[in-house]
């Protein structure tokens, strides 16, 4: 099955630093529409319907439009690159094959909302996607597609590469702010949102590595030309990550709403050793677990809500015959509880309770009341913890209760107790 390459055009068949071959491939062709006419980047953007890729899949446009009309002496536009999910390593592709499509986009947005600095927050456990970055970026100033004077134009924008320190609640926009502003990283209270307030308190564009890479593209060849990939409500395409039991484990471009079962079958190629599919973890570590009956889900947001699945940034996690839910939950909340930042109370002390909950019904030593408490704390902690870390942490489990509720029923106390 052939995937439809938009960010990833080119990618592979490029030196991905040299600047020179990404032209030539066509690359900067957007920039050149963009500064022609800088004042209807925002309206295209709009125009297209892009949403963002980092997970929460908010209008690009409209959030670029917040940014363009605050009024304020400086500006900035930061890339989201710290793709802490676990499961997640499209941005990682991008980066490490086509950083000069993501400079592009960055210099796109930051002449559609008036910004004149740039940063690139990347987590710090891609060394190697430092290295190309920075390689990358040069290569970019010394060609003028960076700088006081970009392609002669007077347009005035630079990007500095920024390098996290490991903590995936870091990803979360403001935490990321605080984090680049050399402080502890927390997910601040918003509003105001970092559109308006952002970095140092400035306006501030923050977007994911897929979302500004899908710029380009819509500038060259218009919004129509877009929407023409995807479903109405999700235009274009997406970069998914296939991970766990399947045999073409790897990161893959395809159009918004190509199902789960060709994503699985004809792409992945099914389960090593003729085993049996159990079990999707949809959208990353914080997404909802699935049965192998969902296979027919399309991949948008809306069709992944309605099937009880989370689309997120495009991460499917299979499971195969062999696997032990119970096993998996207790993994995945261990890194809840490990990387909760502390800051709210629910998230905190809501974690590490899950986790004792999950880890009775692993050992077989739950009793009565023990389901209700687990359904009832998870539900809590999605309304009740201040950023998504929390909110998201318990859809594992809230998900398997509903779709494999003989996880829990079946383990030994438990089953005996509520016999
Ligand atoms: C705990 C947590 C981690 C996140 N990690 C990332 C990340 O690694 N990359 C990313 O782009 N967005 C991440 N997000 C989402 C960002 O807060 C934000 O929505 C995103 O960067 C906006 O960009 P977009 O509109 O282009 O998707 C995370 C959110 C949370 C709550
Ligand atoms: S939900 Fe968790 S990670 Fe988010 S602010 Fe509260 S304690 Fe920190």
């Amino acid at each position: 099955m052939e995937e439809t390459r938009v960010v990833l055009h080119k990618a592979g068949e490029i030196q991905p630093t040299s600047s020179r071959e990404y032209e030539a491939a066509g690359g900067y062709a957007g920039l050149r529409k963009a500064l022609a006419d800088p004042d209807q980047i925002v309206d295209m953007i709009k125009a297209s319907g892009l949403r963002g890729r980092g997970g929460a899949g908010f209008p690009t446009g409209l959030k670029m439009s917040f940014t363009k009309g605050a009024s304020a002496d400086k500006k900035y536009v930061v890339c989201n690159a710290d793709e802490g999910e676990p499961g997640t390593n499209k941005d990682r592709v991008i980066m490490e094959e086509v950083p000069h499509r993501l400079i592009e986009g960055m210099v796109i947005a930051a002449l559609g909302v008036g910004a004149d600095q740039g940063y690139i927050y990347l987590r710090a456990e891609y060394p190697y996607v430092r290295t190309i970055l920075e390689k990358a970026l040069a290569d970019a100033r010394a060609n003028g597609f960076l700088g006081r004077d970009i392609l002669g134009s007077g347009f005035a924008f630079d990007i500095q590469l920024f390098i996290g320190a490991g903590a995936y609640v870091c990803g979360e926009e403001t935490a990321l702010l605080d984090s680049l502003e050399g402080k502890r990283g927390e997910p601040r209270v918003k509003p105001p949102y970092p559109g308006v307030a952002g970095l140092w308190g400035k306006p501030t564009l923050v977007n994911n590595v897929e979302t500004l890479s899908n710029l380009p593209a819509i500038m060259e060849h218009g919004p129509e030309w877009f929407k023409s990939m995807g479903t109405e409500k999700f235009p274009g395409t997406k970069l998914f990550t296939l991970s766990g039991n399947v045999v073409n484990r790897g990161v893959y471009e395809f159009p918004v709403g190509i199902t789960i079962r060709e994503l699985f079958e004809v792409v992945g190629g099914g389960c090593p050793n003729g085993k049996r599919l159990y079990a999707i973890q949809t959208g990353g570590a914080s997404g909802n677990i699935i049965p192998a009956s969902l296979l027919d889900t399309p991949m948008d947001p809306e069709s992944c809500a309605a099937a009880g699945a989370t689309f997120g940034a495009g991460d499917l996690m299979f499971m195969d015959e062999n696997c032990c839910l119970l096993d998996v939950l207790e993994n995945l909340t261990e890194f809840f509880v490990k990387e909760s930042c502390g800051k709210c109370c629910a998230c905190r002390e809501g974690n590490p309770q899950l986790l004792h909950l999950v880890q009775k019904f692993r050992h077989g030593t739950a009793q009565r009341g023990d389901l209700d408490l687990l359904v009832e704390l998870g539900s809590a902690m999605t309304i009740g913890c201040l950023c998504g870390l929390g909110q998201a942490a318990p859809n594992p489990i809230l998900s398997v209760v509903r779709f494999f509720p003989q996880v829990f029923t079946t383990s030994d106390a438990y089953a005996k107790e509520v016999s």
